[in-house]
């Protein structure tokens, strides 16, 4: 299978990911997850990235599209791909159907999760993640058994330095101004199914379950 999956920061795309992996065998690809463990061991890479995740703007489209063309050539994508956060703007759009299309993989369907911004503030604000293995928590939707401390590896759960309302509102702007055309893009290609991403885990995924079931 090739997905896509999109929605605005806190949507819960990498809740919904940990799901998918699940039921489906194929690679999740997050560019974010990717960056910030650039940033974690000090690459060039994570140099560059970082002033821009930091002040919670978009990374330079060449950057992303050098790394995720790299990604995509690995092996275990010739099951197909979850890409996660990208593509964000209309020109990794049209770099990302040519590498698709290059690797026989065209996009099957995106993916679109759509939530209320008030909601997505609760959700940014109360998020902590593991600083081990990724694991994503909420303080009050889903807290770890111990708090501080992550259910799966037993890591220190932290909060990330872009979870804040301010920088919340700025990946917001970002995200109106330059992910929301991409997604009118895929539209026009009739490959999008739009969820309700506001309601609890289970129904989104129960949604996801159904609209990937049209595709395989
Ligand atoms: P990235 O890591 O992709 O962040 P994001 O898009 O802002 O999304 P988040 O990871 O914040 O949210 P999510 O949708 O995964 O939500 P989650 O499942 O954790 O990107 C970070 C930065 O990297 C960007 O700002 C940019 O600088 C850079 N970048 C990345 N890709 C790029 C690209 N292609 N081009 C340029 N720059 C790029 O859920 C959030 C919380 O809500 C959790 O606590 C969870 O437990 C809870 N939750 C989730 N679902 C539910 C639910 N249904 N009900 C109740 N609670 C829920």
């Amino acid at each position: 299978m090739n997905i896509l999956i999109m929605g605005p920061a806190g949507a819960g795309k990498g809740t919904m990911s940990d799901l998918i992996l699940k039921e489906y065998d194929i690679p999740h690809i997050s560019t974010g997850d990717m960056l910030r463990e650039n940033v974690r061991n000090n690459t060039d890479l994570g140099k560059e990235a970082k002033s821009y995740m930091d002040a919670g703007k978009l990374v330079p489209d060449a950057v992303i599209n050098a790394m995720v063309e790299a990604r995509l050539q690995e092996a275990d994508c010739q099951k197909g791909y979850l890409l996660d956060g990208f593509p964000r703007t209309l020109v990794q759009a049209e770099k990302f159907a040519e590498i698709s299309q290059k690797i026989g993989k065209p996009v099957e369907c995106v993916l679109a999760l759509d939530v209320d911004f008030n909601l997505l503030k609760e959700r940014i604000t109360g998020r902590r993640v593991c600083s081990k293995c990724g694991a994503i928590y909420h303080i009050h939707n889903h807290p770890s058994k111990v708090e501080g401390v992550c259910d799966v590896c037993g890591g220190a759960l932290k909060q990330r330095s872009d979870d804040t309302v301010e920088k919340l509102t700025q990946r917001m702007d970002e995200y109106d101004n330059s992910t929301k055309p991409v997604i009118d893009f895929y539209d026009q290609k009739g490959v999008v199914a739009h969820i309700d991403a506001s309601q609890k885990p289970e129904d989104v995924f129960n949604d996801i379950k159904e609209a990937l079931g049209k595709i395989g």
